[in-house]
C-alpha cells in the first residue's frame, strides 16, 4: 500500500511543487490549507499534469478540531509542514499574527500528530535563521539569530522542535532551511502567485518583463559583492521539491532530529539575475539602482555540503532553468491562477 503524506500549505508555491512530485512517486497526498495565500487552483493544475487525485482540506492548522477530523480520516506516515506565513515586512507590522500562524500553528499541528501517533515530519524553515552571517558559505553549524519577527518565528519552532525530540525520541524531524526559492514547474502551469506587489526579486523580475511593473528598484548598488549588488543562493523550485522527497527516505533510515540547508551553494547578484532573465526571455528589464534595503545583508549562500552527503541530494538545476521556467509561468499567466 502506498505510504501517506498530510501536506500543510499545500495549495502554496513550495507546496504545491512538492505535492506534484510526490504524486509521481506514488504517495497518497493529503492537503490541508485555508488558502489565505493561495488558490485551490494549483492543486487542480497538479492534478491536471499528474493525472492523479489529491484530497484537499480547507482548514487552519490552529483550528483543533478541524484538524483532527482529517487524521481521523486518515493514517499518516509523514507530515510535511509548509503551511505559514513568510513576508518579513509584514511580519514587523503584525507580528501576533506570525506568531499565531507560525508558532501556534505548529504547536497545534504537533498535539494533533502526538496524539495519532504520527511523528514523522519535514519542517520548512529558512536561511533567515543565519540572521547576519559572518562569513558565507553558511553551513548548518553557524550560529542561528532573528532580525525580525518572521526569522524569531522558524526559530522558535525549530526550538519547539529539539525539545519536543528530547522529551520522546519516538519522534523524526527533519529541519529544512531553504535558501530563495524560484523558478516554476517545466510545464507553466503552476508557479508563485504573489499577492500584491511581490517583495522577492524574481517575480518583480517577471511582473516586470511582463509589463505589469515599470522597473525593478534594485536595492543597493554599493555591497562588496562583484557588481556591487545583493548575492543570493538562489534554487529552483523544482530542485527544492526533489529535497522533501530524500528528506523523506533519509527520516526513514536515519531515525532523529536532522538539520540540512537546501541551497546550491553559488551566489548570483541582483544584475546576474536582472541580465540572466532578459537574456532567456528576450524581454528587457528596466531596472533602477536606489538604496538598500533596511535589514538586507551583502551575501548569503549555503554549504550544501551536508546535504548532499546524507540526503543524496544536489541542486541541479541552472539560474537559466530558472529563469526560463519562471518566464514561462510569468508569461501563461499574467494575473496568476486567477486567470
Ligand atoms: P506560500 O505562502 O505560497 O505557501 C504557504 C501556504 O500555507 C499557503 O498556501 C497558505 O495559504 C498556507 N497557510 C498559511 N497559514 C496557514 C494556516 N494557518 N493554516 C493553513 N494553511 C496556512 O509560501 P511558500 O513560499 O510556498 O513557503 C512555504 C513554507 O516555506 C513557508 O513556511 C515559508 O516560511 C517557508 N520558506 C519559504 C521561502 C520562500 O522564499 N518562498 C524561503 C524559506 C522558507
Ligand atoms: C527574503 C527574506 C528572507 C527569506 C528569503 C528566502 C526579506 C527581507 N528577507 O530574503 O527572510 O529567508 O527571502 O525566501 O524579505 N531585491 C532588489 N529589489 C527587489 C527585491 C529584492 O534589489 O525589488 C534584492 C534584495 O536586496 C536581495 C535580493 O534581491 O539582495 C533577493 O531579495 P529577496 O528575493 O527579497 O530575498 P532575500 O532578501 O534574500
Amino acid at each position: 500500500m502506498s505510504k501517506s503524506i498530510l501536506v500543510t500549505g499545500g495549495a502554496g508555491y513550495i507546496g504545491s511543487h512538492t505535492v506534484l512530485l510526490l504524486l509521481q512517486a506514488g504517495y497518497t497526498v493529503v492537503v490541508v490549507d485555508n488558502l489565505s495565500n493561495s488558490s485551490e487552483e494549483s492543486l487542480l493544475r497538479v492534478s491536471r499534469i499528474t493525472s492523479r487525485a489529491v484530497k484537499f482540506y480547507d482548514v487552519d492548522i490552529r483550528d483543533y478540531d478541524a484538524l483532527e477530523r482529517v487524521f481521523k480520516d486518515y493514517k499518516f506516515d509523514f507530515v510535511i509542514h509548509f503551511a505559514g506565513l513568510k513576508a518579513v515586512g509584514e511580519s514587523v507590522n503584525q507580528p501576533l499574527s506570525y506568531y499565531r500562524n507560525n508558532v501556534e500553528g505548529t504547536l497545534t499541528l504537533c498535539r494533533v500528530m502526538n496524539k495519532y501517533n504520527v511523528k514523522s515530519i519535514v519542517f520548512s524553515s529558512s536561511a533567515t535563521v543565519y540572521g547576519n552571517p559572518d562569513s558565507v558559505p553558511i553551513s548548518e553549524n553557524f550560529p542561528t539569530s532573528a532580525t525580525n519577527p518572521y526569522g524569531r518565528s522558524k526559530l522558535i519552532v525549530e526550538q519547539v522542535f529539539q525539545d519536543l525530540y528530547v522529551s520522546d525520541s519516538d519522534w523524526n524531524i527533519s529541519l529544512l532551511r531553504y535558501f530563495n526559492p524560484v523558478g516554476a514547474h517545466p510545464s507553466g502551469l503552476i508557479g508563485e502567485n504573489p499577492s500584491g506587489i511581490p517583495n522577492n526579486l524574481m517575480p518583480y523580475i517577471a511582473e516586470t518583463a511582463i509589463g505589469k511593473r515599470d522597473k525593478l528598484s534594485v536595492f543597493g548598488g554599493d555591497y562588496n559583492t562583484h557588481d556591487g549588488t545583493g548575492v543570493r543562493d538562489y534554487i529552483h523550485v523544482m530542485d527544492l521539491a526533489e529535497g522533501h522527497l530524500k528528506a523523506i527516505d533519509f527520516l526513514q533510515e536515519s531515525k532523529g532530529l536532522h538539520i540540512h540547508n537546501l541551497g546550491t551553494g553559488k551566489g548570483y547578484s541582483v544584475l546576474d539575475m536582472v541580465n540572466a532573465f532578459s537574456a532567456v526571455s528576450g524581454m528587457a528589464v528596466s531596472y533602477e539602482i536606489i538604496e538598500r534595503r533596511s535589514g538586507d545583508i551583502a551575501e548569503c549562500y549555503a554549504d550544501p555540503t551536508k546535504a548532499q552527503k546524507e540526503l543524496n541530494w544536489t541542486a541541479t538545476r541552472s539560474i537559466e532553468d530558472m529563469c526560463r521556467d519562471t518566464w514561462s509561468w510569468q508569461s501563461k499567466n499574467p494575473n496568476g491562477y486567477s486567470d
